[in-house]
């Protein structure tokens, strides 16, 4: 694949000269577009070398290629690592000012920027509308991690580990089956219903690993999730989406988070719950995880007593995120949180007795009930739910209907409790 890794002028520019390694290692041709000032912490030679193609900064080399569309119109996947506050505010407003900003005005395959900053400029209003900007328009911008900063200090504003991001860059690559970018995503409403509303969503299904290989797992496929994310961002919300083990393309504007395990997926939600006026989720979470991670991969031979004898797998609970985010709420009005509610139904008692009985016991303002099993909802396109609503008030039902067609219902009803 055609890779153009853009670099900003910060002192995490070194760590992009490992994922230019990351991604020529794994068979890749990567055009290096250091910005000027990037220069200045990463020289020249070390990337042309690395890359093994000659690296600019300007428009004005190699004039008789026209470089500044041609780089952008040949690219797979566009990458900028590390973008700095100047970056994100340069591609937030368009300017064409260097190489790379021009490569970015022509590119339409998918964008990855991974911001590397100090706290401060990063929690700063103004980086943080250039960031819901960009997503807007259908780039994907890996969160900062949080530890220590080029000083003594600490907090989110670090680049992202070359593995975490080059693992986003791949499962933007195999994801993106079509031409993507900002000409391809649908436009937010601004007038949509949810135009300033900021909504969290969860979806897929948890895995808990055994040992390398094997897991405990569900059959979420993450269609429903998935789904309200997309026709929130359509009906104008800003959209973080915290994915688990989903075999789908991200939704247009929205920021989507990889996770894995349920513990996994805690630490995303309460990152990010402070953040939201709604909560949704879809997410299918493992109850319980192994008690034990074996290291490598468990052996037959290594049963005790002989080679028939079955291993027994102590298990361990998992917390209950969404109990977890109702009792963190207390008494406050905000976020708005939907559970959901995956029922087969039991000998004597219906499926809508056991999704108010979860309710209740849960907390959440909205539960969306529907009946699951082996060829019912999970995978599947369409979808029959019961959105249940606290005190007494009487349930909406949407269904049989796509999954887009439920979204919007449920969504609907959450509108309502938004105010
Ligand atoms: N959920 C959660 N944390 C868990 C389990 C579930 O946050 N450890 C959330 C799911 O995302 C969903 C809702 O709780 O929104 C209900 O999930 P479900 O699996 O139906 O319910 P359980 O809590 O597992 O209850 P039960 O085992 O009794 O069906």
């Amino acid at each position: 694949m055609n890779i153009v890794l853009g670099v900003g002028g910060g002192i995490a520019a070194y760590k992009a000269a490992l994922l230019l390694r990351l991604f020529t290692e794994n068979g890749h041709s990567v055009t290096v577009i250091p910005t000027a000032a990037a220069l200045r912490f990463v020289g020249e030679p070390t990337w042309s070398a690395l890359s093994g193609k000659p690296v600019h900064s300007d428009v004005w080399t190699a004039v008789e290629q026209v470089p500044h569309v041609r780089l952008g119109q040949q690219a797979d996947l566009l990458v900028i690592a590390p973008a700095t506050a100047d970056l994100l505010a340069r591609a937030a407003a368009g300017l064409a000012d260097d190489l790379l900003t021009n490569t970015l005005l022509t590119a339409r395959c998918p964008v990855v920027f991974a911001p590397a900053m100090h706290t401060e400029m990063w929690e700063h209003p103004a980086t943080q509308a250039n960031v819901e900007t960009l997503i807007a328009r259908g780039a994907h911008v890996i969160p900062p991690a949080s530890g220590r900063l080029t000083g003594a200090d600490t907090g989110p504003g670090r680049l992202p580990e070359p593995e975490t991001i080059y693992e986003v860059c791949r499962h933007q690559l195999e994801h993106s089956g079509s031409p993507r970018g900002p000409q391809a995503a649908p436009r937010p409403d601004p007038e949509g219903d949810y135009s300033g509303w900021r909504v969290l969503v969860t979806a897929g299904g948890t895995r808990e690993p055994l040992d390398p290989v094997r897991f405990l797992g569900n059959r979420s496929s993450g269609k429903q999730g998935y789904a309200v994310a997309a026709r929130a961002a359509a009906r104008g919300a800003q959209v973080r989406l915290i994915s688990a083990n989903v075999a789908l393309p991200d939704p247009p504007g929205v920021q989507v988070e990889t996770v894995e395990t349920a513990l996994e997926l805690q630490a995303a939600v309460q990152a990010a719950v402070g953040w939201a006026d709604l909560v949704v989720m879809a997410a299918a979470v493992a109850d319980y995880r192994p008690a034990t991670y074996a290291q490598s991969k468990m052996k037959k031979s290594h049963a005790p007593g002989h080679e028939d004898a079955a291993p027994t797998i102590d298990l361990v609970r998992n917390p209950d995120i969404l109990a977890g985010l109702v009792t963190a709420r207390g008494t406050a009005a905000t976020p708005v949180i939907v559970g959901f509610a995956a029922e087969t139904g039991e000998p004597g008692t219906s499926v809508l007795q056991l999704g108010a009985e979860k309710l209740a016991r849960k907390g959440c303002d909205l539960l969306v009930v529907n009946e699951v099993g082996v060829d019912k909802t999970f995978g599947q396109d369409e979808n029959t739910v019961h959105i249940l609503r606290r005190n007494g008030q009487p349930q909406v039902d949407a269904g049989p209907a796509g999954k887009e067609d439920i979204a919007q219902t449920i969504l609907d009803v959450a509108r309502t409790v938004l105010g």
